[in-house]
């Protein structure tokens, strides 16, 4: 089997992981600071937050706190900031866990919502975002890494024209980036950013489990918690104790993932997020190089502004899932096809209605299973007959 889904969820995990979630289950359980027993989760919860700190370039680890994912940090700040009346930015290139949060509150008249859009390789110029900012504007919201062609957007930037505004309007224009796609990839400074709100997950580039990440926040308690209850501590008072990170982790913590997320962030730091990533850039150049010239192949993925982490295609005269389909069926290779759950940007890179194919190498994908994926989507793009779609 060869695994090229990786920006979904990475596979196979590394051996770190694994002992960490076996030895983490193999103890008696543990509830953090909500029991007598001990077996060092509470441990592994604080170091797995000074990790995550240290990948992200913050000294203060109270900055982070633990959700079940993206998704449910992204619900956490669209949920938990003010916006009643206000106007927010987002990008045709953002995921369904930034738009369907966003329509909600759209369609239910608390907000005013405007998607920006990208040109034809998966970029939002900041100008453009800019260009969308109005007086009433309290929060800009954007994908950090296209999911689907892998096109890097200019955070920096971005923060910068948040924070303008906010002075410009007097009030409080924020940035929040679903860094989904780029916690692990691409190298992140939170400080030196400016970003206000940061959603990650744990299940794709930092080798975690599934349903398992967390929210950065440059200032802590600025927002309300999505969910209120047990913390096991100040368990006398009525309301939920005002203070990080309990404030936004009621409930009992996914500790075995977090355990997971400790583990390969910790794999992350030693091996070097470059040291993952220039793999991943010399196998996803070498698909580009090797199909580029291949007639019935469109290629999605760019060499600039991108993070080389998806070769994006799609074959003339075939639907992206009857590709995913053959791949699999006939040379067990493991693809994704389809929209991506970023249904907005297809129009603006000529891939509506069907969206594309997007394989997605790892640390652990060799040059003879990127030879074999090569050779295989040659193969179709020869053989296969071309249908008008
Ligand atoms: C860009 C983007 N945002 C959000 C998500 C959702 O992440 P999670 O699975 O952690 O909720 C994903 C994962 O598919 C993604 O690629």
């Amino acid at each position: 089997m060869i695994y090229l889904n990786n920006s979904a969820t990475s596979y196979p995990k590394p051996r770190q992981v694994i002992d960490a979630v076996v030895d983490y289950i193999n103890k008696p359980p543990s509830h953090g600071t909500r029991s007598g027993l001990e077996s060092g989760a509470g441990d592994v919860i604080a170091q797995c937050r000074e990790k995550l700190a240290k990948l992200f370039n913050t000294d203060n680890s109270d900055q982070i706190v633990f959700t079940s994912g993206s998704t449910e940090s992204l619900n956490l700040v669209i949920s938990g900031l003010s916006l009643k009346g206000a106007h927010v930015v987002s990008t045709v290139i953002d995921h369904n866990s930034v738009i369907r949060p966003l329509m909600a509150k759209k369609n239910a008249g608390e907000i005013e919502v405007d998607f920006v859009e990208c040109d034809s390789k998966g970029y939002v110029e900041p100008s453009k975002i800019a260009a969308a900012v109005r007086k009433n504007t309290a929060a800009i919201v954007v994908n950090h890494c296209s999911n689907v062609t892998g096109s890097i957007l200019d955070i920096k930037k971005i923060a910068g024209i948040a924070h303008d505004a906010g002075i410009a309007h007097n009030n409080d224009c924020v940035l929040l980036v679903d860094a989904s796609q780029s916690a692990g990839v691409l190298p992140i400074d939170v400080a030196d950013s400016g970003i206000d709100y940061m959603a990650f997950t744990g299940h794709k580039n930092l080798f975690g489990l599934q349903g398992s990440g967390g929210l950065y926040m440059k200032k802590p308690l600025s927002i309300n918690p999505l969910k209120v209850g047990g913390t096991g501590t100040k368990s006398d008072v009525l309301t939920q104790p005002f203070e990080m990170p309990v404030y936004y982790e009621a409930g009992t913590r996914n500790q075995a993932g977090i355990a997971a997320i400790n583990a390969g962030v910790g794999f992350l730091l030693e091996t070097g997020v470059w040291n993952i990533n220039r793999h991943k850039i010399e196998i996803v150049t070498r698909m580009i190089d090797e199909l580029r010239d291949e007639p019935r192949i469109k290629i999605y993925t760019t060499i600039e502004n991108n993070s080389l982490s998806n070769f994006t295609f799609n074959i003339d005269g075939m639907v992206p899932e009857e590709v995913n389909y053959i791949l699999e069926s006939s040379y067990d290779i493991h693809v994704r096809s389809g929209i991506h759950c970023a249904p907005l940007m297809l129009k603006y890179i000529g891939a509506h209605p069907w969206g594309t194919v997007r394989a997605s190498p790892s640390l652990f994908t060799t040059a003879e299973e990127t030879d074999k994926f090569i050779s295989a989507v040659r193969e179709i793009a020869r053989t296969f007959p071309e249908v008008s779609i």
